[in-house]
């Protein structure tokens, strides 16, 4: 079986500075896969690179079977890559439901529009109560509920989660993390990008950690969560 997403020696700068260095991956159907790794690592370089909003200088990204390299970011979107990016990037004075509409700014199957967002009030029962209020009046938890709803309007086939527990409370960090993990039970899969390395690992298939533009170890999840150095490193252990 090829996987669903394959990068291959991927390099991105900006200008003379990489800050990707040639990082090699997969994501199969179905799986979690996350990227973990400190500031500045290149987590969020890499996927703004495979949703097309930065242009690789070197290497190879396939997505069901086909090179993205010269795909335009809204192609991309419709061949079934969705990304939630990191600060959410909401619409704070639109209504939470046209938010989520535009998600499916691609899609004219009025019907099968209504049902995801009929499924992503089931989802996020508090954006279907306030479906008709500002964005902005939102918490910051249930804001990062929003973007992932509006990602998932796009019914994609590779969901991309960028930092979904930044700067949330506890309580609120792990019921994202517990949608994450719904998410997964049925058969969405994900590509998460978390600083918070135990809740990602915890449900990730597979991990690669990133330390200055570079894949520095990878493995299972349950490999990596026991792996001496990442619980120095990431998990807070001495
Ligand atoms: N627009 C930009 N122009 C120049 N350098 C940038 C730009 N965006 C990011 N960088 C640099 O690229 C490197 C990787 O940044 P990136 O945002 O991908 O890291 P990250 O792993 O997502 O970090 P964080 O965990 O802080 O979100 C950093 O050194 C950063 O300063
Ligand atoms: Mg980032």
């Amino acid at each position: 079986m090829t996987a669903l997403l394959e990068v291959e020696d991927l390099r991105v700068a900006y200008g003379k500075i990489e800050a990707v260095k040639g990082i090699s991956f997969t994501v199969d159907a179905g799986e979690v896969v996350t990227l973990i790794g400190t500031n500045g690592a290149g987590k969020t370089t890499t996927l703004r690179t495979l949703s097309g909003l930065l242009r690789p200088v070197g290497g190879q990204i396939r997505f069901d079977g086909r090179s993205l390299k010269k795909v335009p970011a809204h192609q991309i979107v419709s061949l079934g890559l969705a990304h939630s990016p990191e600060g959410r990037h909401i619409f704070p004075r639109m209504t939470i439901e046209d938010n989520l509409r535009l998600g499916a700014f691609l899609r004219n199957d009025k019907a099968g529009i209504e049902q995801d967002i009929q499924r992503a009030y089931d989802l996020f029962p508090i954006l279907g109560e306030r479906r008709k209020q500002a964005a902005g009046t939102l918490s910051g938890g249930e804001q990062q509920m929003l973007a992932m709803g509006r990602a998932l309007m796009s019914r994609p086939k590779l969901l991309m989660l960028d930092e979904p527990s930044m700067g949330l409370s506890p309580i609120m960090m792990q019921k994202i993390m517990s949608t994450i993990a719904e998410l997964k039970s049925q058969g969405t899969t994900i590509l998460l990008v978390e600083q918070n390395a135990q809740a990602a690992l915890s449900l990730a298939d597979h991990g690669h950690v990133m330390e200055v533009g570079n894949i520095v170890l990878s493995g299972s999840g349950q490999d990596l969560l026991h792996d001496e150095s990442v619980r120095k490193a990431y998990l807070g252990e001495d």
